[in-house]
């Protein structure tokens, strides 16, 4: 069919409009097209790892057979730069609990990729994101549903709509429960990603029955309810078509009750529509010899010299000692328990008395900012607390130190490590979800391996595994500008992962 009926069709297709008369035939154009549903993606918004994958992947499909586009909220936190390049496309109103609210469609193409705004100041206003959870219950309830309404003025029709993490649990349900009756619907498939089962969207039964006006029966054991209450990505797992998560080793690891979350059991009843497919970076944006954040650009070949230009420059800014030879950890993160900080917390005393610089950019939990501020204060000329947000000084970190540390506790598959591996930061890790599959431990008798991991969640394991890699810095430095060129020389861009998807979706279309 040509584009012009097409889009005439989606024009008739009004928003809410359930018995629209479009079928799957005529709509038919031959491009294979996705709509990413998420709460965040860069450039616009980002609180972690959520919104670099949101943002970057859409880019790298084969752009010949899919059209991959993305529709998050329009927060007034998104910077004014971009939002007022955003074009009104269209408003209506849809239901939500006792209120009829208000939705606007804005659009945007940014680096080659079609993003799609929702806008309602009522639900969107606010200096982040996310708030009190009884809050975003309810602005999630809204943003599921208004995306869904919104998808027939878009004059693009999703063969699949993936959908990611519990802020958009529900649109797999909303999907099956009401919108897939009409005729535009059908047939749409869904993806649920998890990028962290450790976030639910939890919240009380009876008053997600009143936001999200679904029938009672829909809050059974079997699907939207857990251990008593509401279970926003519980629903979204079982009413998608095929559940995927950002590792390998994760999607094993959260069938077992420790990384489980209490839906272990439900994961191992999906296990035959789960799987994992390891994140991916965005070379373009982490490129040491293209960065201009960086004091020094450098390659493979130049790293000797150039991260060390980096160091003595953040060493500078940053008021530490100023000494080329001395090994600085870095640490880019979220401050919680996910990532390991009680175990540096035990250790940090033991570990400053070694020749060894450690400098921390994160936010987060306040026990753990608090606990860097006051380490920082006790070594001052050998730690360096950051606590706040900052894309330019996160690449500094990455590219000047020597090694970067993530001890966590669980990770599924963490980005962090990936952009350190791409600056010849070796990565000290712990062997769990995404860190197991992609940072390999140093042998020194094959001489291979592209950073250093250790298994137990012991901070003395912790500890003897940067002394090793303290060692191996001081008195082996061939063999660890070695590991550093195998660090440099892996591919974790996003062409490898982006073909796993573009199967999967193969797979779900059924071609
Ligand atoms: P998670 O998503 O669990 O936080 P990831 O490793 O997947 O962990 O992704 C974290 C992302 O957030 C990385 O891009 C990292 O550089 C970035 N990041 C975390 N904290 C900060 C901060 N304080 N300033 C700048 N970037 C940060
Ligand atoms: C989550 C996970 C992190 C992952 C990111 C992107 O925030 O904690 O491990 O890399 O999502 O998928």
């Amino acid at each position: 069919m040509d584009k012009k009926k097409y889009e005439a069709l989606c024009f008739r297709a009004k928003a809410g409009d359930i018995l629209l008369k479009i079928t799957r035939s005529e709509m038919e154009i031959g491009m294979k097209n996705v709509l990413f549903i998420a709460s965040e993606a860069v450039p616009f918004i980002k609180t972690g790892g959520l919104a670099d994958v949101v943002g970057a992947l859409p880019k790298y499909f084969n752009k010949d057979e899919f059209d991959v586009r993305v529709m998050i909220p329009k927060y007034t936190c998104i910077p004014w730069e971009y939002r007022e390049k955003m074009v009104y496309k269209t408003h209506f109103y849809i239901d939500l609990a006792w209120r009829t609210q208000y939705v606007g469609v804005f659009e945007m193409e940014y680096q080659g990729v079609t993003f799609y705004f929702i806008d309602n100041e009522f639900y969107f206003s606010g200096p982040k994101p996310y708030s009190w959870i009884h809050e975003d219950i309810e602005k999630f309830a809204f943003f599921s549903k208004a995306a869904l309404s919104a998808i027939p003025t878009l004059g693009f029709r999703p063969d699949i709509i993936h959908c990611h993490d519990w802020q958009t649990g529900l649109v797999p349900v909303y999907l099956k429960e009401r919108f897939a009756q009409g005729e535009f619907y059908q047939g749409v498939k869904s993806v649920m990603t998890i990028h962290n089962l450790k976030f639910q969207g939890i919240w009380d039964l009876k008053k997600v029955k009143d936001i999200t006006g679904l029938p009672d029966s829909y809050f059974t054991s079997d699907k939207l309810e857990a251990y008593k209450d509401a279970n926003y990505l519980k629903g979204g797992i079982v009413y998608a078509d095929k559940v995927t998560t950002v590792s390998q080793t994760y999607a094993q690891e959260i069938k077992t009750p420790f990384f489980g979350e209490g839906l272990d059991g439900l994961m191992s009843a999906r296990s035959n529509d789960l799987c994992g497919i390891v994140n991916g970076l965005d070379y373009d944006e982490y490129c040491p010899f293209k960065d201009t954040r960086i004091a020094k650009r450098f390659t493979v070949d130049t790293f000797r010299k150039n991260k060390v230009s980096n160091k003595l420059s953040l060493q500078e800014e940053l008021g530490l000692d100023k000494d080329p030879k001395v090994m600085m950890l870095g640490i880019v993160s979220r401050l919680t328990d996910q990532k390991g900080f009680d175990l540096i917390d035990y250790v940090m005393d033991e570990l400053c008395q070694d020749a060894v610089q450690i400098v921390v950019l994160g936010t987060g939990e306040a026990k753990y900012e608090n606990m860097f501020r006051h380490f920082a204060w006790k070594y001052s000329n050998k730690v360096s607390a950051n606590i706040f947000y900052s894309e330019d000084m996160s690449h500094k970190i990455y590219a000047s130190a020597d090694a970067f540390l993530m001890p966590s506790l669980f990770e599924p598959c963490g980005l962090s490590q990936l952009m350190s591996l791409r600056y010849g930061t070796l990565p000290i890790v712990r062997e769990t979800g995404g860190l197991k599959d992609t940072v390999e431990p140093y042998n020194e008798f094959e001489k291979t391996g592209t950073g250093f991991s250790f298994s137990n969640y012991n901070a003395h394991e912790m500890l003897g595994t940067i002394r090793y890699a303290e060692h191996i810095y001081y008195d082996k430095k061939r063999d660890w500008n070695k590991i550093v060129e195998r660090a440099m020389e892996q591919d974790f861009s996003w062409k490898n992962s982006a073909k796993q998807y573009e199967t999967l979706y193969k797979e779900l279309i059924g071609e």
